[in-house]
């Protein structure tokens, strides 16, 4: 039997899932730590993110990621690139992907229909974004515009998420 003391304090779990795991789920990690952080629910919440492309484990976040993020007075040192697996699944509660890609991706990976229930699409819950706009650009290929675009985007994105996390707080 779950010990209910033991399950309330779990942490709600929130994975951030993009292709590489070095420029948008990163961004997009550490923003929404900062603001779960700044909202009180530090401890109340797991934030984590990985890609669907192992290329880089292991690795920093990419340069322009991490001066676009230091520039704007996060913390980008701590990232280190991480594969989703299977395992993601059993170990979230909540699974967000960047783009329509990483979304077949990760539900093909599922172990179950159930499972598949935790996956939803980053932007969903972006207050400009629109039915038909709901992926992250991914700025590996572009230029530097596109991480400070890809920031924006996190920013206002990270504001709605808390609040739309706060009720699921153990
Ligand atoms: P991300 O960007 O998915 O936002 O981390 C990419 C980073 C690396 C590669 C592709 C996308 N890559 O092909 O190595």
């Amino acid at each position: 039997m779950t010990d209910p003391v033991a399950a309330a304090a779990a942490p709600y779990r929130v994975t951030l899932v993009c292709l590489g795991n070095i420029c948008r789920s990163p961004m997009a990690h550490v923003v929404l730590e900062d603001r779960l952080e700044a909202a009180g629910l530090g401890d109340r919440f797991t934030v984590t993110s990985s890609g669907t492309g192992g290329w880089h484990t292991g690795d920093p976040m990419d340069p322009r990621a991490a001066a676009t993020l230091t520039e704007a007075g996060y913390d980008a040192s701590r990232h280190r690139a991480r594969k989703f697996s299977i395992d993601s699944y059993a170990e979230n509660d909540l699974i967000l992907v960047m783009d329509h890609s990483n979304e077949a991706d990760v539900l093909e990976l599922a172990p179950t229909v159930e499972e598949q229930q935790k996956v939803r699409m980053y932007r969903s819950f972006d207050p400009e974004a629109g039915p038909d706009d709901l992926e992250v650009p991914d700025p590996w290929f572009g230029d530097e515009g596109g991480f400070t675009r890809v920031l924006a985007m996190v920013e206002r994105t990270s504001d709605a998420l808390t609040e739309h996390l706060r009720p699921s707080a153990p």
